[in-house]
C-alpha cells in the first residue's frame, strides 16, 4: 500500500534503558514506511553504531559519520548513504560520538546543533528517525530538540510500570532543562512474549496507565529480527513473511496515521497553547 507523501516528521526513538528494541524499531519502522512509498532517513546517534551495522554498513564504512557532521568536519549531504538492501537513507554513527558530550559541552548551540543540521535535509524526507543512545546525554537532548514527537519503546520483559514512570520523570527533566516540550507520539511495546510470566499483567498496567498513548500494535519477540540485524538488512528484506515483518508493517501504518494527526493538531492554535503549557508526564 502506498501512502501519500507528507510534511517531514522527525521522530527520536528514545528510552534511557538499553537493549529494549530502540535500534530494531528505528531500522524496521523506517524500512516499513519506505516500503509504503515514504522517503525516510535514519540517523544513528549511538556510538555503539548498531543501527548503521543493522542497515548493512561495515565498520570501515562509517566515515563520514554524524559525528563529523556535528563537529563541522563534513556536510550533512555528503555523510548520508543510500543502502543496497533497503530503500532507506542512513546518516551513520561512529565511535567518535562517544566524545560528543565533551566536544559539545562549551558550544553555544550544544542543544540545537543537530536540529540546525537536519533543517538542511528535512525537505528531502517524509520521516526522519533518530536512533538515540541509552542515556540522557547531550546527543539525546539534541534529538529531543530536533524531534517533532517522541517514540518510546518499552519492553514488558525488561521494564515494569515503575520504569516507565521513571522514564516519564527523565523526559520531564529534559524538557524542563531545555525549556521545551516535545510531545510523545506513542509508547511501543517491544519484544512481547506472553509465555514469560507477568508479561500480560505488565502490559495491561501500561495500557491502563497510558491509555491511547500506547500504540495498539505490539512487536512480538521474534528471532528473525535478530538475524536480519546480523545480516545488515531490514526484516522486510530478510524475512518478509515473519511475525516481525507483520508487526513492523502494522506499526508503520499506525505511526503514519498518528504523524498525520500530530501535524494537524500542532498547526492548530488550540494545540499550540497546550504545547506551551506542556505536559508533565508521558500522557
Ligand atoms: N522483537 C524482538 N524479538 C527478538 N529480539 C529482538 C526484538 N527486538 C530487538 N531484539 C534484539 O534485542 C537486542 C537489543 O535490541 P536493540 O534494538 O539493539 O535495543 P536498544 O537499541 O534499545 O539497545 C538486539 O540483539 C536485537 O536484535
Ligand atoms: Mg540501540
Amino acid at each position: 500500500m502506498a501512502l501519500p507523501q507528507t510534511a517531514p516528521t522527525t521522530l527520536p526513538i528514545l528510552n534511557n534503558k538499553g537493549g529494549i528494541g530502540k535500534t530494531t524499531t528505528a531500522v524496521n519502522l523506517a524500512a516499513g514506511l519506505a516500503r509504503a512509498g515514504q522517503t525516510v532517513l535514519v540517523v544513528d546517534l549511538d556510538s555503539q553504531v548498531s543501527a548503521s551495522l543493522s542497515l548493512g554498513l561495515s565498520r570501515d564504512q562509517l566515515s563520514p559519520s554524524v559525528a563529523d557532521v556535528l563537529f563541522g568536519d563534513a556536510n550533512v549531504e555528503d555523510a548520508i548513504r543510500t543502502l543496497d538492501a533497503d530503500p532507506v537513507d542512513l546518516l551513520p554513527a561512529s565511535l567518535d560520538l562517544a566524545n560528543a558530550d565533551v566536544s559539545l559541552f562549551n558550544a553555544d548551540d550544544r542543544h540545537h546543533r543537530l536540529a540546525r543540521l537536519l533543517d538542511e535535509v528535512e525537505p528531502l524526507y517524509d520521516f526522519i528517525f533518530l536512533d538515540c543512545p541509552p542515556s540522557t546525554s547531550l546527543l539525546t537532548l539534541n534529538a529531543m530538540v530536533a524531534g517533532d514527537a517522541l517514540l518510546i519503546p518499552v519492553s514488558p520483559a525488561y521494564l515494569a510500570l515503575e520504569g516507565v514512570v521513571r522514564l516519564g520523570e527523565v523526559i520531564k527533566q529534559a524538557r524542563d532543562s531545555l525549556n521545551q516540550t516535545t510531545p510523545v507520539l506513542g509508547l511501543l511495546l517491544t519484544m512481547v512474549d506472553r509465555e514469560i510470566e507477568n508479561t500480560e499483567a505488565v502490559i495491561s498496567q501500561i495500557r491502563t496507565y497510558y491509555g491511547e498513548k500506547v500504540f495498539s500494535t505490539e512487536i512480538r519477540h521474534d528471532d528473525s529480527l535478530v538475524r536480519a540485524a546480523e545480516q545488515g538488512r531490514s526484516i522486510f528484506a530478510q524475512s518478509p513473511a515473519s511475525p516481525g515483518a507483520d508487526d513492523y508493517a502494522a506499526l508503520a501504518s499506525e505511526v503514519y496515521e498518528r504523524a498525520q494527526q500530530h501535524r494537524v493538531s500542532s498547526s492548530s492554535p488550540a494545540a499550540s497553547s497546550q504545547h506551551e503549557r506542556g505536559t508533565t508526564d508521558l500522557r
